[in-house]
């Protein structure tokens, strides 16, 4: 029984783990030879990250970084703070952003202008969804897990004020 402020579960455990492990094949055979650096947004990626992680069978780098989008709003403003940064250079290196969910596109759109001033060798993005309706920057993934439509999810990472984040599965928030 999914629970209380979870509407419907839109995509369970098994769904999530099949895909995952389809991104990572594509993922390990796009970067084979390449030592990528994969990149974790905090906080929403860490789940897809960890389990992305460990369906990408060649040898790679890993790096957390925090910016800021959401306060207690469930709408990201398009102003981006590095609340942490990298602790690698990222000159040079074959990059990929994991990221949890792409809503307005804000946030990966700064994002990713901010660490192509950087000058690496690529940068892709991996995103777990994508709410291409909601899109506000012109910014398109390179690799997602599921196009979903205008709803607002919680679970697998993702909050609201923080909450939800250890649900194993991705749910619909409801408010009644
Ligand atoms: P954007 O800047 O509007 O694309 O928002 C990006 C960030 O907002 C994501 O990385 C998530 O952390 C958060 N976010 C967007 N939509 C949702 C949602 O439906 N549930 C939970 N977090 C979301
Ligand atoms: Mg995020």
């Amino acid at each position: 029984m999914p629970e209380h402020n979870v509407e419907r579960v839109l995509i369970s455990e098994s769904e999530i783990a099949e895909r995952v492990e389809q991104l990572g094949s594509l993922l390990t055979e796009k970067y084979r030879g390449k030592n990528p650096l994969f990149i974790c947004p905090l906080k929403g990626s860490v789940m897809f990250f960890a389990d992305l992680l460990r369906k990408i069978k060649i040898p790679c780098e890993i790096d957390f970084m925090a910016v800021s989008s959401y306060n207690s709003n469930t709408v990201s403003s398009g102003e981006v703070k590095i609340l942490k940064d990298l602790t690698c250079d990222i000159g040079g290196r074959y990059a990929v952003i994991v990221e949890d969910i792409i809503d307005t596109g804000n946030t990966l759109y700064e994002l990713k202008n901010m660490l192509e001033k950087r000058n690496p060798a690529s940068l892709e993005i991996c995103t777990l969804l994508d709410k291409p309706s909601r899109r506000v920057k012109k910014l398109d993934p390179d690799y997602c897990g599921f196009t979903i439509p205008d709803l607002f999810v919680i679970g697998y990472g993702m909050d609201l004020d923080e909450e939800y984040r250890n649900l194993p599965y991705i749910g619909v928030y409801s408010n009644t």
